[in-house]
């Protein structure tokens, strides 16, 4: 069996280990090999380890990663990992980041579901091939990982900007035929936090774990936005 050359972001300092290599092994799995076999304290997050919850995202060999679905044979640069906390978010320790400003910009950009219906009228039928449904489905399975998050370096130059998983999140709602908020919600992103910062970099797309294109639904908030203010309703 190889062994694997492990260093793992530690506050200012990284801490090396060496880590039995296997077969189909993943990124979470040697950091929980660490933490069980050879130091405790390391602190990490994970809760499904089947790419459910969006909770166990880390930066691996530099580019931001579910950890619990990406294998070792895939990262490893010969016997070598490198594993830190997500960027672009504030560090709890070693490899926790804290979650609450990603989370609160979720709210910002309205991207909750707002119903207009009430508990006895039927439910809404919204046509699987309607185009709009086709839209919101584009985006609907976000996990919330923070990986776009960490991902795009508008969001490193801008703290104030809302980013791409709130933004796609934004989109999802727009599209959502039974939702009532659609004013307030493109009032939301059209600030200078919102979706004109984008600089369409893609890096959020080309590192969403679940194949979602935030960039495209920004693309389509730009678009929304523009029309609103050109009808005077911004
Ligand atoms: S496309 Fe926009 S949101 Fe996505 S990484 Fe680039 S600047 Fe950030
Ligand atoms: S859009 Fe993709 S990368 Fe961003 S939080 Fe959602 S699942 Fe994660
Ligand atoms: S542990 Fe839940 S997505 Fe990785």
């Amino acid at each position: 069996m190889s062994t694997l050359r492990v260093r793992v972001r530690r506050g200012d300092a990284f801490e090396e280990f060496d880590v039995p290599r296997r077969e189909s092994q993943t990124v979470l799995d040697v950091v929980t090999h660490i933490q069980r076999h050879l130091d405790p304290t390391l602190a990490y997050r994970y809760a499904c380890r089947v790419g459910m919850c969006g909770s166990c995202a880390m930066t691996v060999n530099g580019a931001p990663r579910w950890t619990c679905r990406t294998h070792v044979d895939q990262v490893a640069q010969g016997d070598r990992l490198e594993i830190g906390p997500l960027r672009n978010l504030p560090v709890i320790r070693d490899l926790v980041t804290d979650m609450r400003e990603f989370f609160d910009k979720w709210a910002r950009a309205q991207g909750r579901f707002r119903g207009r219906s009430r508990r006895a009228d039927d439910f809404a039928r919204v046509a699987p091939a309607s185009a709009a449904r086709r839209l919101a489905d584009a985006g609907i399975e976000c996990i919330g990982c923070g990986v776009c998050y960490a991902a795009c370096d508008v969001v490193a130059q801008n703290p104030a900007y809302l980013g791409p998983a709130a933004l796609n999140r934004a989109w999802t709602l727009l599209n959502d035929a039974r939702d009532a908020a659609q004013g307030e919600r493109l009032r939301a992103v059209a600030g200078d936090a919102g979706c004109q910062a984008c600089h369409t970099h893609l890096s959020c797309t080309e590192r969403c774990p679940k194949a979602i294109s935030p960039t495209a639904g920004i693309a389509g908030l730009k678009r929304a936005t523009l029309a609103a203010a050109l009808r005077g309703e911004l």
